[in-house]
């Protein structure tokens, strides 16, 4: 498409107003405008506004729902539980696993300016997200002796300073040929009018489109094929932001291949009613991840004959995803549902002037990855424990922020100290009083920990124990 046709096709659509400065742009600015312009797909924006307009993304559920079945916690190891691990393990070894991080997010609410993968997290060493799944991706490689292929999806804002990141640090002790870097789809936002919003003279307000674009831009980058050709069969899914995830974890992996199932996913109790984290549910058949934004305040605390929460099992964003399925999710292209969020954004005004917002003033257009839960015919749900899963870096303080992070990794750490029958001083509050860390080259859990450490090994200060021992 030439320019002219560019101006024609916007004007026809209504947006010709993006056009709106042409004139005083150099040619560089024409040709970033032009380019940003060309990358909006001016009829599903348009079908997404009739969308909005008919009330048609807010999604209504059908017929009852229900908390679906789910593997709750064992305290021990009982025989189903080992044949898991067990299966899991042939597959690692078989090296028919990948891990998949989706890294595309703009962490705008942690108030860092970068990706938030290179956010440094470590308790002791403040080595970064990225480096800390490295770590932990390069020790199940070696425990079972075959490299586990990292897969990392980024997006037009995350990708050259992620790729740089990886380029400086060496990639973090990975062999490079076992990392893919992958690049998810952008979406333009819109205006309450249902106009492309303009945050300068040339350019278009674009976002990610949705981790859900993992599934489209798996298939379209070629990294798809890149797990085919290494005979991959399942990818173990999970965020940038949770350092103390499994990179792969044979459990759930064999739990989900014994099943047969086609996506599973990790949950654990929702902290209280309002824990801003999705809620699995079946209805109308279908298994359904709720998001917390879309629970009113009575819904989020609506409870079941046993007394516990309706929306209480709660989706902590780590599945695993059979290589065939997303083939079969991606072929004629992406289906996942569209989900609208409204947004604060500096916009152009028609006199070609920044201004703040006085409020939510954009609309945003995201898929979900969850939200292919619905496609599978069958689905395991595995609940873990929060304490040593799930301690993600969301916001600049409080819950979720990098402080409780740190605290939660110090805590895990220690546990596995004292397991090991080392005395870990703690605060009345259970907090270790020097932090701990335990790099994943060290150990990957605790009975790694118990084989390694002695007993002597006292806590008397920040302790981290890296790949070769102790290191104060
Ligand atoms: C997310 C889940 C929520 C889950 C919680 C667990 C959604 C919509 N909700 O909430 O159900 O309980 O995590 O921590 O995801 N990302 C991309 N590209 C995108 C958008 C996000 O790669 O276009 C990545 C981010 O880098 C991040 C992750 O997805 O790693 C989560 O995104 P975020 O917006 O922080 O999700 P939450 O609202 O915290």
């Amino acid at each position: 498409m030439n320019d002219r046709e560019l101006a024609q096709a916007l004007a026809g659509a209504g947006q010709g107003h993006v056009l709106r400065w042409w004139e005083e742009l150099t040619s560089a600015q024409r040709q970033k405008l032009a380019g940003l312009a060309r990358q909006v797909d001016l009829d599903q924006v348009a079908r997404l506004a009739e969308d909005v307009r008919q009330g048609r993304l807010k999604e209504t559920l059908s017929g009852p729902i229900e908390r679906p079945a789910y593997v709750a916690l064992s305290d021990g190891e009982d025989l189903e539980r080992e044949a898991n691990r067990a299966a899991g393990e042939a597959l690692l070894r078989a090296g028919k696993a990948a891990a998949l991080t989706v890294a595309g997010g703009q962490g705008t609410r942690l108030g860092y300016d970068g990706p938030k993968g290179t956010y440094p997290i470590g308790p002791v060493t403040g080595k970064s997200l990225f480096r800390i799944h490295a770590e932990r991706i390069q020790a199940t490689g070696r425990r079972y002796g075959h490299p586990l292929p990292w897969y990392v999806m980024t997006s037009d804002t995350t990708d050259a300073p992620t790729r740089r990141y990886f380029e400086r640090e060496d990639f973090l002790g990975l062999d490079r040929d076992e990392v893919f870097f992958f690049r998810q789809g952008m979406m333009p936002a819109l205006d309450r009018h249902f106009k492309l919003v303009m945050t300068a003279r040339d350019e278009i307000l674009m976002s990610p489109n949705g981790h859900g674009g993992t599934l489209t831009a798996l298939a379209d980058s070629g990294a798809l094929a890149d797990m085919e050709r290494r005979g991959i069969e399942q990818i173990s899914y999970f965020q940038v932001d949770n350092p103390v995830v499994p990179a792969a974890d044979p459990v759930f992996l064999g739990a989900h291949v014994r099943a047969g199932a086609q996506m599973s996913s990790k949950a654990v109790w929702k902290r209280e009613p309002e824990e801003p984290i999705g809620a699995f549910v079946r209805s109308g058949g279908r298994l359904i991840v709720r998001e917390y934004s879309d629970l009113t305040p009575d819904e989020m605390r609506q409870k079941t004959p046993d007394g516990r929460l309706l929306y209480g099992l709660g989706s902590i964003a780590i599945h695993v995803l059979r290589v065939d399925f997303v083939r079969e999710e991606t072929a004629g292209g992406l289906r996942l549902p569209w989900h609208l969020a409204e947004k604060a954004s500096l916009v152009l005004d028609e006199a070609g002037r920044v201004v703040a917002p006085s409020g939510k003033n954009v609309l945003k257009f995201e898929t979900f990855i969850f939200d292919a839960l619905r496609d599978t015919r069958s689905s395991v749900i595995l609940e873990v424990r929060r304490e040593e899963e799930f301690l993600p870096v969301k916001n600049a303080v409080g819950k979720d922020s990098a402080e409780s992070c740190r605290a939660g990794m110090s805590r895990l750490h220690a546990d596995w100290l004292e397991k090991a029958g080392v005395r870990v001083p703690r605060d009345a509050a259970g907090q270790p009083l020097h932090p701990v860390e335990i790099s994943p080259l060290y150990a990957l859990d605790a009975a790694e920990a118990a084989a390694k450490v002695t007993r002597a090994l006292r806590v008397d200060g920040p302790l981290y124990l890296g790949p070769d021992g102790v290191r104060a």
